[in-house]
C-alpha cells in the first residue's frame, strides 16, 4: 500500500513556528515517524511539503497515476481557503485524510470552515504531531476494509 503524505504552507517551519500552538516537534521529525509507523503497518509513505497550492495540486492530481493508494494532507492555511485543493481530492478519487496539529475549532472563526474537509474520509485535529499518526492508522484501516470488499 502506499500512502501519500502532504503538507502547505508554513509547515516547513514547524518546531521555530508558535511553538505555544503547533509544538517543538519538526516536520522532518513527523515525517520520519510517520514513514516508521507506515513501516509497522506494511505500507510506504513518501512525504512531501510545499508552500505553493499548484504544486499541491499537481501531486494530488498526479496521485492516482503514481500508484498511491491513500492521501494525508494538511492543506495549513490553503484549508480554508482552496477550491482548487478540494477539487483535486475529489478529482484524484482516493480516499483522504484531513491533518491539522491544532485543534482548528477552538481557535479563530476563519479556521473553522474547511474547504477540503466534505471530499476527505475524515478529519483529525488537535492533537499535535499524532494526528498524523492517527490519521495514518485510520486511512490503512479504512483502505483495508475497502480492499476486503473488493
Ligand atoms: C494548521 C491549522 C491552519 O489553520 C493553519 O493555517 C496552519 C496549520 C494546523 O496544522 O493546525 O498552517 O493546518
Amino acid at each position: 500500500m502506499k500512502i501519500l503524505l502532504l503538507n502547505g504552507p508554513n509547515l516547513q517551519l514547524l518546531g521555530r513556528r508558535e511553538p505555544g500552538i503547533y509544538g517543538h516537534t519538526t516536520l522532518a521529525d513527523i515525517e520520519q515517524e510517520v514513514i516508521s509507523l507506515g513501516a509497522e503497518l506494511n505500507c510506504s509513505v513518501t512525504a512531501f511539503q510545499s508552500n505553493c497550492e499548484g504544486e499541491l495540486v499537481s501531486r494530488i492530481g498526479n496521485a492516482p497515476l503514481d500508484g498511491f493508494d491513500g492521501i494525508i494532507l494538511n492543506a495549513g492555511a490553503y484549508t480554508h481557503t482552496s477550491i482548487a485543493l478540494r477539487d483535486a481530492i475529489s478529482g484524484a478519487a482516493l480516499p483522504a485524510v484531513e491533518v491539522h496539529l491544532s485543534n482548528v475549532a477552538s481557535r479563530e472563526e476563519f479556521r473553522h470552515h474547511s474547504y477540503i474537509a466534505p471530499v476527505c474520509a475524515g478529519v483529525i485535529a488537535g492533537f499535535g504531531k499524532d494526528s498524523y499518526l492517527l490519521a495514518l492508522r485510520a486511512l490503512v484501516s479504512r483502505l483495508n476494509h475497502i480492499n476486503k470488499w473488493q
